[in-house]
């Protein structure tokens, strides 16, 4: 039983004239053993044929074998074209053994994307999640740096899977266990999209409820082929107080609005200095910009990420602030953070 044998089937279904694949009434499809799992997604002007169609799929499915589990959504009559649009439109990938995935991304390099990553999916875990990370960063990937990667080496399954790496209490997938150091990465177009498709789906997740995804910076292909092609039920976009990164990180947030993936809040990094003597706060890279991003994009600020020397230094050793410092104030940052976002992941459904 293969999907490539399910979307046949649901192919030969017809609705005002066209079959119900290529008329986009298609939200998932997920084959696994004889379980066929579909969710149609049905514009507000066929909902009074929503039950007929659902038993057409049903018939047609256990016809050919299957153990169909079919529902059914209504898709609001026009999108918004505002953030938190809610479920995804177009046909995507389930990631095997895996519940919610749940990007982090930016639009602009270095303002600390890969260690908020790192840090919310020890945190996500430490909060009696388990929870999985898998580095998205092709040409850059840092994860390996961050987690104390170095050394490890990905096993392969007897079903000719790889085995993901279990540290700090997470599960952790990167290019950076695979591709040594020195080694240039030339993968481009094609070539990128099946590497990560390989290692994303080839990858034995063991029952994450949440798998972390670090995006590489930009809105370039990574992002895309991520959020296209595959589930992904909520982002984060990271940001810096720079008035200069907002214009970015906007871009951003527009990528994923017309990919309809639900984005949850904004996670403002570096956003103070706590002097540890006087306990006085300063605004390095100033301040206004994250609130100016919050009102354009109507997205919440879900937490101030202080800029903290345990940040760096347990970045740099390999082990995240969050398992080597957890009282630090980066850290209490990153849980109060997991804990938001295990809230809007968990309760949505
Ligand atoms: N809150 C913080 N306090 C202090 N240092 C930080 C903080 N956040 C990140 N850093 C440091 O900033 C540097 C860049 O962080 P990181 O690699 O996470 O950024 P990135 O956005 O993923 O970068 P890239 O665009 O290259 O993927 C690292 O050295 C990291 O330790
Ligand atoms: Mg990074």
């Amino acid at each position: 039983m293969s999907t490539r044998k399910a979307l046949d089937i649901l192919r030969t279904i017809t609705i005002g004239g066209k079959d119900i694949v290529s008329a986009g009434f298609l939200g998932s499809i997920s084959v696994e053993g004889d379980k066929a799992e579909v969710v149609l997604l049905l514009p507000e002007s066929f909902k009074g044929q929503a039950e007929s169609l659902k038993t057409a799929v049903e018939k047609r499915l256990i016809e050919a074998g299957f153990k169909p589990d079919v529902r059914y959504r209504i898709r609001e009559s026009k999108p918004s074209l505002r953030v938190n649009v809610g479920p995804v439109g177009q046909m995507k990938k389930k990631i095997p053994g895996v519940k919610r995935v749940l990007a982090v991304a930016s639009g602009k390099g270095g303002v600390g994307k890969s260690t908020v990553a790192v840090n919310l999916a020890v945190a996500l875990a430490k909060k009696g999640l388990k929870s999985g990370l898998f580095d998205a960063d092709v040409y850059g990937p840092s994860v390996s740096v961050l987690m104390g990667l170095d050394g490890e080496r990905v096993y392969v399954t007897p079903e000719k899977r790889f085995k993901p790496i279990e540290k700090y209490g997470i599960e952790v997938m990167t290019f950076g266990v695979l591709v040594k150091e020195d080694t240039p990465i030339l993968w481009r177009g094609a070539m990128l999209h099946k590497a990560y498709e390989e290692l994303l789906m080839q990858t034995a997740w063991g029952d994450l409820d949440v798998l972390v995804v670090d995006l590489p910076p930009g809105t370039g292909d990574s992002h895309l082929s991520l959020a296209q092609g595959y589930q992904v039920d909520g982002a984060v976009v990271v940001t810096t107080p720079q008035i200069v990164a907002v214009a970015d990180v906007l871009r951003a947030v527009k990528g994923f609005n017309k990919l309809e993936v639900p984005v949850l809040g904004i996670v403002e990094n570096m956003a103070y200095f706590v002097c540890p003597e006087s306990g006085k706060r300063y605004y390095i890279f100033g301040e206004g910009g994250t609130e100016r991003l919050s009102r354009l994009t109507g997205l919440p600020v879900l937490v101030r990420v202080p800029i903290d020397e345990y940040v760096s230094t347990s970045g740099d050793s390999g082990v995240p602030v969050t398992h080597a410092y957890p009282e630090s104030p980066s850290a209490k940052a990153f849980f109060e953070l997991a804990e938001t976002l295990k809230r809007s992941l968990f309760s949505a459904l």
